[in-house]
C-alpha cells in the first residue's frame, strides 16, 4: 500500500515579496488556496517575533480558513501561544527563533527547555491545537519531545540539505525513534525536487513541509507545476 505523504507549502516568503513594496501583492491567502487548488496538503506560516514576512492580518485570515490543515510556526513565548490559541490553527509547530537569524537555523533543545515548553504545549492541546516540536534528528531531543507531551516532531532536514556527512542515517534513525516514542513524524528545512526523495522514503515521515525552494521555483515553472511535481516526487519515493 502507498503511504499517504502530506506536502504542506511554507508560504512566508510570499508575504517577504509583499512586503518589499509595502503594498497587499502578492497576497499570501490567495496563494494559500492557490497552494490547496494545486495539490497541497496544507500550508505553514510562521509569524515572526519580528513579523518580518507574515503579519497578524495574514495569520488571522489563514488560521480562520476552513479548507486546509494549517501549521503556525511560533516561538514558545507568551504573545505567540496567546495568538495560536485564539486563532486555533490545526496545529502549531513551535521553532526556536532569534531576531537575528535569516532563517529557523536549528532545532529547539528540547532537553535543555523543557520546563519552558512543557506549559505551552499544554495550554496549545487544551485549545485543540497538535503540537509539534521542530528539532534536530537527535534520539535524547526525539524522547524529550515525547515525555513532555507533544504529539508531533518535525525533523530539521537543513544539514542533510546542505549535504553533511551522515546526515540522512540521523534523520533515518530519530525518525525510527519517533515511532517507537509514539510520535508523529514530519521533516523540513531546505528541501528541493534534488533532496527530497531519500526523506520521503523515510517510512515513518508523514509530512514534509517545503517552502523556499518552491516558491523560488515558481518564478519558472509556475506554482501549480512546482507544487504538482514535489507531490509527484515524494509519492513515487514513498511508494
Ligand atoms: N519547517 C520549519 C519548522 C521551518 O522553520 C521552515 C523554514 O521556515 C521550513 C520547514 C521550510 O524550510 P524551507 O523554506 O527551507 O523549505
Amino acid at each position: 500500500m502507498t503511504r499517504a505523504l502530506r506536502l504542506g507549502v511554507n508560504i512566508d516568503h510570499v508575504a517577504t515579496l509583499r512586503n518589499a513594496r509595502g503594498g497587499g501583492h502578492p497576497d499570501p491567502f490567495t496563494i494559500a488556496k492557490a497552494c490547496a487548488a494545486a495539490g497541497a496538503d496544507g500550508v505553514t506560516i510562521h509569524l515572526r517575533e519580528d513579523r518580518r514576512h507574515i503579519r497578524d492580518a495574514d495569520a488571522e485570515v489563514i488560521c480562520r480558513w476552513a479548507a486546509k490543515p494549517v501549521n503556525f510556526e511560533m516561538a514558545a513565548t507568551e504573545e505567540m501561544a496567546a495568538i495560536a490559541t485564539r486563532l486555533k490553527p490545526h496545529g502549531a509547530c513551535i521553532v526556536p527563533e532569534r531576531r537575528a537569524e535569516v532563517t529557523t537555523e536549528g532545532g529547539l533543545n528540547v532537553v535543555q527547555q523543557r520546563a519552558k515548553l512543557q506549559p505551552v504545549i499544554r495550554r496549545l492541546q487544551d485549545a485543540g491545537i497538535v503540537v509539534s516540536l521542530f528539532i534536530d534528528p537527535e534520539p535524547e531531543q526525539v524522547r524529550a519531545a515525547a515525555e513532555i507531551g507533544a504529539q508531533v516532531v518535525e525533523l530539521h532536514t537543513g544539514a542533510y540539505a546542505h549535504g553533511k556527512p551522515g546526515e540522512l542515517e540521523r534523520l533515518r534513525a530519530a525518525a525510527a525513534l519517533t515511532a517507537e516514542a509514539g510520535l508523529e513524524c514530519h521533516a523540513g528545512h531546505g528541501l528541493t525536487f534534488a533532496n527530497v526523495q531519500p526523506v520521503a522514503a523515510l517510512p515513518q515521515v508523514v509530512e514534509l513541509n517545503i517552502g523556499h525552494f518552491l516558491i523560488g521555483e515558481a518564478l519558472l515553472m509556475g506554482l501549480p507545476a512546482a507544487i504538482a511535481e514535489m507531490k509527484r516526487l515524494m509519492a513515487e519515493a514513498a511508494g
